[in-house]
């Protein structure tokens, strides 16, 4: 039994070298793991005890708990030492906190404000009626020209300044694609509205960029009429400009897929008798209107003779800018905080 007291001696010797060298926390509890744990060293010759006859457990029983309550014991002090050394540090480092210290403004985020007007544009859609839908950015001819009365030798082609990818693929020009996507799929009545980007060949200033954003709405079904168009444009701009008196004018416009085709002015939501906004006039220019061609809905199978329907689609940023103030399409797709920061 010569090995096991020498065990018990060496454990001990072992213990107090580790408790020493522990520099951490971390430290410690490795070594309060490997000898105090129920799996380390003392747990083990407790193990071993067991098998050991009567009087041999008599002889090794109170030195092996002897050792176990050191070493608990050593191990606890050890650990209130790490203890009291953070409290004094925590307390040696309290005398240089500052209280009126400077802290710079937090940044915080949000959304930005092109991301709100779209959410709040699809809201009022939605308010109407209206379900909201996604045509490809990426479209092909028919859908963008031929089914939309545009065919391929019609000089209302030029208008749009498309971005060409192929010979019959292309950068959607104008959001109005989505019309035929909705109408080839639902045969009417249907009232669906939709906001997404646009893309021009058009060089950038001020109130152009090759890239912008245009809404869209269509409403198909029986017996629709101007009226219909009209009060749906009113009732739109009164929620979208939060003001409850904003009228239409309407002037004829030409747009080879509405029939007749109209641009729609609004009335100057910031002023009664002119103001730099309308430049004076009391009327702003919004949008492009009408009601569907009836070349239109035949190309996407509606029956022309059963159903009616208006159409009307304008530029997001000049909506936006009009209600915000902003005065540079490309603000828009900005990043610039002093900008941001305003909203
Ligand atoms: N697509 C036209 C443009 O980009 C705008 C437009 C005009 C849309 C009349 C329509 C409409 O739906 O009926 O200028």
């Amino acid at each position: 039994m010569e090995s096991l007291s020498l065990a018990l001696d060496t454990i001990k010797t072992e213990l107090m070298n580790a408790l020493k060298t522990a520099s951490s926390p971390e430290e410690l509890e490795k070594v309060r793991v490997s000898f105090i744990g129920r799996q380390g060293k003392i747990a083990d010759l407790m193990s071993s005890l067991k098998t050991l006859p009567v009087e041999q457990k008599r002889k090794f029983g109170p030195r092996l708990n002897a050792l176990k309550n050191f070493a608990e014991k050593a191990y606890e002090e050890k650990k209130q030492a790490f203890e009291q050394k953070a409290a004094d540090q925590e307390k040696e480092q309290q005398k240089y906190f500052d209280v009126t210290a400077y802290k710079p403004t937090e940044l915080r985020s949000t959304l930005h404000v092109y991301t709100e007007i779209i959410q709040d544009l699809e809201d009022i859609f939605i308010s109407m009626g209206y379900s909201i839908a996604n045509g490809p950015e990426v479209e092909t001819d028919f859908y963008n020209f031929e089914a939309l009365n545009i065919p391929s030798d019609h000089p209302a082609r030029d208008m749009h300044d498309t971005f060409w990818i192929n010979d019959t693929q292309l950068l959607r020009p104008h959001t109005t694609n989505v019309k035929i996507h909705k109408m080839k799929d639902e045969p009417g009545p249907l009232a669906v509205a939709s906001v997404g980007r646009v893309f021009r060949s058009e060089s950038t200033d001020a109130s152009h960029d090759f890239m912008f954003t245009q809404y869209e709405g269509i409403f198909v079904g029986k017996n629709i009429s101007l009226a219909n168009l009209i009060a749906t444009l009113e009732s739109f701009f009164q929620h979208f400009f939060k003001h409850d008196t904003i009228a239409i004018r309407v002037r004829p416009g030409y747009f080879p897929f509405v029939e007749p085709g109209l641009e729609i002015d609004a009335s100057c939501p910031f002023c009664s008798d002119g103001c730099a906004v309308c430049k004076h006039t009391g009327w702003i220019e919004l949008l492009g209107a009408g009601l569907v061609h009836p070349n239109v809905l035949k190309y996407c199978n509606i029956n022309a003779e059963q159903y009616t329907g208006f159409a009307f689609g304008g530029g997001v940023e000049r909506l936006a800018g009009i209600k915000y103030g902003i005065n540079d399409v490309r603000l828009f797709h900005s990043t610039k905080i002093a900008f941001l920061d305003q909203f």
